[in-house]
């Protein structure tokens, strides 16, 4: 079995897997569910200076998407240090706690969680997009702590700039990325707006941003040296994989949590290492990024390169048919593809149930 064992920042994780700033790590019950689920390390909720006010309802899941309006955690700091830290602090896994905001709030808050953090991880959802409050709160962090501080970013268009400033000012790491938006959805049967706050909006989460967090995970990982932990749509063992080949060193898990419970954090664990044992790694460190070695072996190409088809898996299902936009396809007899209309687009691959159709990278 490929060795899970991940460690950051000195600290050992038993598997890459963690739970994420969330609901799903709202308390010491919560983060003792998802330890006994599997989960290889714990991140709490974020605290801050006063209890958060939370409109409500806050969360929703949409068919293109998970929805919320959660702020921080709606229990006071000192309740988290009287009653919820001291009992994750017995799970026996690595504690990253999840602090905000601005830096006259970290001044408060990074002191008294102090006997309980392996790390921090500072949110920076509500301080703004501007560079300097951001790294205020982080010189307050580093300034009352001497654990590794890590930055969890918001999905920023210049989130590269960000990281590097983090870097330079001091964060041991960074996570990355926090929830998309703002958003909106909206019930059909009132006109009323799905979440509850005061604006309509909500923020988005699950599977659906993936593709944002891998590539701003993989450009960060381009321009920094500190490790990154990943978080963003991870569901299952080989979501975790593609973050991890962006050159995530960890990943954490939201929105699955929320949706499935406390057992999801294993079973991904558990997925990921059944991914790694088939393709023949013998470490999960041996993926992480990967995929800037790869891009690195290609160039871009221009010219069609045909799909191609193991015939005694198409179940002639005709997916890839309709939705070829060419009409190069035909499944009468059996698969076929015209090169004189294909466009090697590639799609036909994605849509193939039974993985039968397979187009060269
Ligand atoms: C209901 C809800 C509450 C969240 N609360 C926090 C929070 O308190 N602090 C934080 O940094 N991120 C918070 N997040 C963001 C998650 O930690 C994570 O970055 C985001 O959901 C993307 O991961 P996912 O797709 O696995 O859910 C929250 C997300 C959801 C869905």
């Amino acid at each position: 079995m490929a060795n899970l064992k991940t460690i950051i920042c000195g600290l050992e994780f038993p598997n890459p897997i963690m739970t994420a700033a969330g609901p799903g790590a709202k308390d010491a019950e919560l983060c003792k569910q998802a330890a006994e689920g599997g989960a290889g390390g714990i991140v709490t909720k974020t605290i801050s200076a006063k209890a958060a006010d939370v409109p409500r309802p806050c969360m929703t899941l949409t068919n293109s998407g998970f929805l919320n309006t959660e702020l921080w955690s709606e229990l006071t700091p000192e309740h988290w240090v009287e009653h919820e830290y001291p009992e994750i602090k017995k799970l026996g896994l690595p504690v990253i706690v999840g602090l905000g905001y601005t830096a006259e709030q970290i001044a408060k808050v990074a002191p008294m969680v102090k006997p309980f953090a392996d790390a921090v991880e500072m949110s920076v959802h509500y301080v703004g997009t501007s560079m300097e409050p951001m790294l205020d709160a982080l010189r307050a962090a580093k300034k009352a702590l001497d654990v590794p501080v890590f930055m969890k970013m918001s999905p920023h268009t210049d989130i590269t700039e960000i990281a590097k400033a983090c870097e330079n000012a001091g964060a041991d790491g960074l996570v990355m990325i926090n929830s998309v938006g703002p958003c909106m959805g909206i019930d059909i049967e009132t006109g009323f707006p799905l979440m509850g706050s005061e604006s309509g909006y909500g923020w988005l989460t699950g599977r659906a941003i993936r593709p944002i967090a891998i590539r701003t995970i993989f450009d960060v990982c381009g321009a920094v040296k500190i490790p990154v932990i990943g978080v963003g749509g991870v569901a299952d063992g080989k979501d975790a994989a593609e973050m991890l080949m962006a050159g995530a060193a960890a990943v954490q898990t939201c929105t699955e949590a929320i949706l499935k419970g406390p057992g999801v954090y294993g079973k991904i664990a558990k997925q990921l290492s059944d991914f790694l044992d088939k393709q023949g790694y013998k470490d999960v460190s041996e993926i992480v990024g990967l995929t800037r070695k790869k891009l690195h072996e290609r160039k871009p190409r221009k010219h069609v390169e045909l799909p191609t088809c193991d015939q005694e898996r198409c179940t002639k299902c005709g997916l890839c048919k309709v939705s070829c936009v060419y009409e190069a396809i035909d499944i009468t007899e059996a698969w076929t593809v015209d090169k004189e209309k294909c466009f090697g687009c590639g799609l036909c691959v994605s849509r193939c149930k039974p993985a039968a159709l397979h187009i060269a990278y």
